[in-house]
Order: C-alpha cells, then structure tokens, then sequence
C-alpha cells in the first residue's frame, strides 16, 4: 500500500491539481452566463509552486497526480509543468481532465510532455443542446479532441457525463450506446448541487435504465483512481461507470485523494470548507519538511465522510466558500 494513511485507515496516493480557476466554457451547472470573479493571477501558484508541492507530496508516497481546472488547457505554457511533473520521482501517473475543446491541437504536445491519459466532460452528444448546456462551446470541437488524444496514445480517454433531469436524461441510453459502437468509457456523474437548479438522477435510477439494453456486467476499472464503479454491456468495447457521490452510502471509504487549489489551498474534502494554506509557506520559501508537515495535517483532517446526505434539501449550503471551476471536481 503506497500514500499517506488517514485517520479512517484510509491510503491516500492522489493528489488533484486545479491549475486554473478559468474556463473557455460556462456549464450550466457549473458557472452564470457572465462568469464568475476570478482569483487574480497574482495569486495563482507558479509552475516552479506546483512542483514544489508535488515533490514534497511524492516524498510522502502520493504518486498519481491529476490536472484540473476550470479548464486546465487555458493556462499557458501548461505542457512545461507536465513535464516538470512528470520527472518527479515518485509519480507514475499523470492525468488531465478537460472539456476537451483544446484537445485536437493540443493532445500531441501533452502527450509528448508526458501526460499519460485524459478525461473528457461530455454531457450531450447532440450539437445544438451542447452549446445550450456549455453556452460557448461546439460539439465537434469535443468529438475531434477525443479522436486526437486517442490518436495521440493518451489512453485509455473516459467520458465523464452529468445527467440532468430534463436537459440531457433522454440521452443516457445514446452514451451506453456509444460503448457498443467505440471504445469508449462513460461514466455517469451525479450532479453535486454546487450551484443549484437542475436536478440530479440517481445512479440506480440510470442503471436500470440501461438494463434495458442488456444485462450491464461488473467489471474492473480499466485504469484508474476515482471512485467510479464499473460495468459493460454485453460484447460492448467501451465501459459504463457510475460516479455516485449522493447516493452510494460507501462512496467516501474508497476515498484516495487529496486537493490543491489554483491559489495553493490544500482541501481534504471536495464537499467540506476545510482548507490549509500553502501559497504562503512557499512564498516565504519555507522547506519541503514544512511543506510534508502542512500535506500530514491536511490529510489528518480529512472528514469521514462528506454531509450532503443529511443536508435536508440536498442544498450543498456547505459548499458555498468555493465554486467547483476553483476545485476542479
Ligand atoms: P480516474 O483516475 O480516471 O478514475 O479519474 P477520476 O474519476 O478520479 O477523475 P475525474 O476528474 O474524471 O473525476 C470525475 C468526477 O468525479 C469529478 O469531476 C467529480 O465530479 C467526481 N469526483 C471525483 N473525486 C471525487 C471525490 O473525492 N468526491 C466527490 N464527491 N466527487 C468526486
Ligand atoms: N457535480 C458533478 N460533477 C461536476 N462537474 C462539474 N460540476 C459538477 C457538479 N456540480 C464535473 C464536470 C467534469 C468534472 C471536472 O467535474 O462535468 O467532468
Ligand atoms: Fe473524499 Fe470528501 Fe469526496 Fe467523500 S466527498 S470521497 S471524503 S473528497
């Protein structure tokens, strides 16, 4: 067993990275049509920050890292912190999630640089409802961008799709379709109310759903480190997984991992307010040892589990000192 063991016996090897709060995109349930304050880039850590962070996480036995976002391809320059990430003794993985608009020019290069894999959000596969749920983004930009990354060896690529009821719903058995006609990897996310108004559905709810095409089979992550659960459709390429943070009640005990946000705040949970600064300690030039000790006293923190369950209406009024495009999911 690799990482640092919490105060649940849990292992934890993952560390998440949002590099930016900024997105080309503005999600539905995920930003206003405006956008929303940004953190000013005074206060972004620097790539040299990044490492800094990473390596001292690596000394205590994280070796997979994440990129995210907001949008993590806006930040420039970012294949040089791959690079630098990826020759950190210590981490043998190195992945990025997206939305993919960026992907067709730039898989290549992330690849080259050493990214291993990408995951791509996807919530529509119909044209014109993807620019109503992104309200800037195009379809075909995404389409190409997973081609490319596949292309590009950066495999295996996962779709990472949010079900809304009402808005996209009616296009769940479409994406378990897809799985029959590509290798592709979909899971479906439960909308965690981060920004209320649109209404989540149920893992089991799609499962059974998608029972309707055949019996859906457990299987094996083909790779991975989140807490999707796996199943295939028979004789299907691709997989089906669910990624049920509201409604399975063993979600948090598998929980490996670790946040940084673009302004150097260490979180223990996605769904909690806990933070613990590390801009600071970096700025004043502390040593890796205080570094070490800030990631031990984080991860000593992490909560059992997250309270949206006994949040009466399931508001996430827990979650309001930061947007999802600050943490990168
Ligand atoms: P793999 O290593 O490919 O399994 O990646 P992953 O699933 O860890 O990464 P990804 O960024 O694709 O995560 C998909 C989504 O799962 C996130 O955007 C979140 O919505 C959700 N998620 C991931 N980790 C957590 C977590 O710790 N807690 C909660 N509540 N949701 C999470
Ligand atoms: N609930 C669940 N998933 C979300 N994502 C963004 N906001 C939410 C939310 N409120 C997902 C995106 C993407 C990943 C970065 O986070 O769809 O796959
Ligand atoms: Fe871990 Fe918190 Fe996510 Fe639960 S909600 S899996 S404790 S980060």
């Amino acid at each position: 067993m690799t990482g640092i063991v919490d105060s649940f016996g849990r292992s934890i090897n993952y560390f998440r990275i949002s590099v930016t709060d900024r997105c080309n995109l503005r999600c539905i349930y995920c930003m206003p049509p405006g956008g929303v304050p940004l953190i000013p880039h005074s206060e972004i850590l620097s790539y040299e920050e990044i490492r800094a962070v990473a390596r001292a996480a690596a000394e205590l036995g994280i070796n997979r890292i994440r990129l995210t976002g907001g949008e993590p391809l806006v930040r420039a320059e970012l294949p040089r912190l791959i690079e630098m990430l990826s020759q950190t003794e210590g981490i043998e993985e190195l992945s990025l999630t997206t939305n993919g608009t960026f992907l067709k020019k730039s898989a290549p290069e992330l690849k080259q640089a050493g990214l291993t894999r990408v995951n791509v959000s996807l919530d529509t596969i119909k044209p014109d409802r993807f620019r109503d749920i992104t309200r800037l983004g195009e379809l075909k930009d995404v389409l190409e961008g997973i081609e490319a990354a596949r292309d590009a060896g950066l495999h295996p690529v996962k779709i990472n799709v949010v079900i809304m009821r009402g808005v996209n719903d009616e296009e769940t058995l479409d994406f378990a379709r897809m799985t029959h006609k590509e290798e592709w990897h979909v899971r479906f996310i439960e909308l965690m109310p981060f920004n209320g108004g649109v209404e989540s559905v149920p893992s089991a709810e799609l499962r059974q759903h998608i029972g309707s095409l055949g019996k859906l089979e457990p299987r094996a992550p083909v790779t991975g480190n989140g807490p999707a659960t796996y199943y295939r459709l028979p004789g299907a390429k691709g997989t089906i997984g669910f990624i049920s943070p509201l409604t399975e009640p063993s979600f948090c005990f598998r929980c490996n991992r670790m946040r940084l946000s673009p302004d150097g705040k260490l979180r223990p949970c996605l769904l909690a307010a806990d933070e613990i600064d590390l801009k600071m300690p970096l700025r004043n030039n502390s040593p890796m040892v205080e570094l070490e000790r800030l990631i031990l006293k984080a991860v000593a923190s992490k909560p059992e589990h997250h309270h949206l369950r006994g949040d009466p209406d399931c508001t996430g009024a827990s979650l309001a000192n930061r947007r999802m495009s600050r943490i990168g999911g």
